[in-house]
């Protein structure tokens, strides 16, 4: 005989992770918040936006247990708050690599965020070639109930990093995470490539603005 109550306990599990990742859409909210705030000031004190676009995502209750259980850890609602530092996720793509570090040296002086790990694949890129700034952060959320700290990480990139990080991505799922050599190759001389147009793209910025 099927047990019919599993479906309602399913359902309050479902309602029970739903109210886990709130406080993560609220940290996400505020995190966007501060950014424009930052970007918008910048722009009127620099006339130049540091930041091209910003996008946000929740990690799935269905990758959080699978990570948890990538790492040996027990797929746990208590454990997702503990071990998993990017169920909130947001990338911030920008025109400059200065604008990057910009950013970064921004969030380091706020009060308001607290900088927990930095990962710098942009000084030391992976060995596919993969490029951008990892900053898992901790920003205070006010709900009913007090402060909470939510966990987040912030991806930085430049618009060549996000465009080839895309690609490899996509690449990267259709051959089931096993992409072929010849493709890894030109990968990785396209990952320079991204390197040397955003040094270049830099060089022609410095020009210009010591002319005006
Ligand atoms: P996980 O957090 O378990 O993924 O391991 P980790 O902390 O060692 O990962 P890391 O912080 O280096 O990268 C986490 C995220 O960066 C991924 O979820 C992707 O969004 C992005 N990322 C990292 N490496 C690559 C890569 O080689 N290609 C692409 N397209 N994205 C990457
Ligand atoms: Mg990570």
């Amino acid at each position: 005989m099927e047990k019919k109550h599993t479906g309602k306990f399913e359902i309050e599990d479902v309602k029970q992770w739903s109210l886990l990742l709130l406080p993560y859409k609220f940290a996400l909210d505020e995190l966007k918040t501060k950014m424009n705030i930052m970007a918008e000031e910048t722009m009127y004190m620099n006339d130049s936006n540091p930041i091209e676009h910003i996008k946000t995502r929740i990690k799935k209750v269905n990758s959080i247990q699978a990570k948890l259980e990538r790492k040996n850890i027990a797929p746990t609602m208590r454990n997702a708050k503990d071990y998993i530092f990017d169920i909130a996720g947001m990338r911030i793509v920008c025109s400059f690599i200065t604008d990057i570090y910009d950013i970064y040296a921004r969030l380091s002086n706020r009060k308001d965020i607290k900088i927990i790990e930095v990962k710098d694949y942009i000084k030391s890129p992976k060995s596919n070639g993969y490029q951008s700034l990892h900053i898992i952060v901790q920003v205070p959320v006010t709900l009913s109930h007090g402060v909470e700290q939510v966990y987040a990480e912030i991806q930085l990139r430049t618009l060549a990093m996000d465009f080839w990080a895309g690609l490899e991505h996509k690449i990267y799922y259709k051959y089931d995470k096993k992409i072929p050599g010849n493709l890894e190759r030109e990968l990785l001389k396209a990952a320079q490539t991204a390197k040397l147009m955003d040094e270049k793209m830099m060089g022609i910025r410095e020009e210009v603005r010591s002319l005006s």
